[in-house]
C-alpha cells in the first residue's frame, strides 16, 4: 500500500452494526447487490447468527462485509460464513476490505470459532483472491474456490498444516470485538 493509501486508512472506521441500526446501512446501499428492504434488513440484524460491518471514512460509507454463522455437528464451535464483501471502488486498494475481513476475523476468534469461510464467485476476480489470501485464509485443493482461516488450533480434520487466519488488531475497530 502507497503513502495515500496508508492515510486513507487510519481515517477508516470499523462499525458492528447493532440490531435496529438500520439506518446506518443506508450508507451502503449502493454497495449492495438488490436494493435495501428496510424491514429485511431490520429482520436480519435482529438475528444474532446474522453480522453486518461497515466501514466508513469521514461518515461516509466505504465498504461493508455480511456474514453468517453456522453450527455443525462434529463440533460445539461454531463457523463463520463470509458472505458478501464489497468496497466502493474509489476507496479499493487502501486496506478498507483487509480492515473488514480482520474485523470479522476478530470476532469469530473471540468467540471461539472452529474456522470463518468464503467462497469466491470468480477465479479472475484478482482483487477477492488477493484480499483472503493477504488475510490468512487458504484455499485446501487445487482449483478450489473456497478460502478458510483457521481460527481453533485444536481443528482436528484438518490434515495439512495450514496457518492460522492472521489477525491484526487495528486500533479503529470500534464495534463489539
Ligand atoms: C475485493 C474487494 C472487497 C477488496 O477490497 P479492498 O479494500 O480493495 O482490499 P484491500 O485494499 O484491503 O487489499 C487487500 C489485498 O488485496 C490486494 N489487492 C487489492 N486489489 C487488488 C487487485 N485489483 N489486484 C491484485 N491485488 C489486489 C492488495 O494489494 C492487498 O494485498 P496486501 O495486503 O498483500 O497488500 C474490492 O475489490 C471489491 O469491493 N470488489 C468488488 C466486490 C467483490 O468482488 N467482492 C468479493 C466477492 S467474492
Amino acid at each position: 500500500m502507497n503513502r495515500r493509501g496508508r492515510k486513507a486508512q487510519a481515517r477508516i472506521q470499523i462499525r458492528k452494526l447493532r440490531q435496529g441500526e438500520v439506518g446506518l446501512l443506508q450508507g451502503a446501499r449502493n454497495l449492495l447487490d438488490h436494493p435495501l428492504d428496510n424491514r429485511a434488513a431490520r429482520h436480519l440484524l435482529a438475528d444474532p447468527a446474522h453480522h453486518l460491518w461497515l466501514a466508513s471514512s469521514e461518515h461516509r460509507v466505504v465498504g461493508f462485509l455480511r456474514s453468517v454463522e453456522l453450527l455443525q455437528l462434529h463440533t460445539p464451535r461454531r463457523q463463520m460464513f463470509l458472505y458478501e464483501i464489497a468496497v466502493r471502488p474509489d476507496s479499493r486498494g487502501q486496506g478498507v476490505g483487509s480492515m473488514l475481513v480482520e474485523a470479522m476475523l476478530q470476532y469469530s476468534r473471540g468467540r471461539g470459532f472452529e474456522e470463518a469461510f468464503v467462497l469466491t464467485d470468480d477465479p479472475a476476480n484478482k482483487a477477492a483472491h488477493a484480499l483472503y489470501k493477504s488475510t490468512g485464509g487458504r484455499t485446501e485443493t487445487t482449483g478450489d474456490r473456497m478460502y478458510v482461516w483457521h481460527l481453533a488450533h485444536s481443528a482436528k480434520r484438518r490434515t495439512r498444516s495450514t496457518s492460522a487466519g492472521r489477525f491484526i488488531s487495528h486500533p479503529h475497530f470500534t464495534g463489539t470485538p
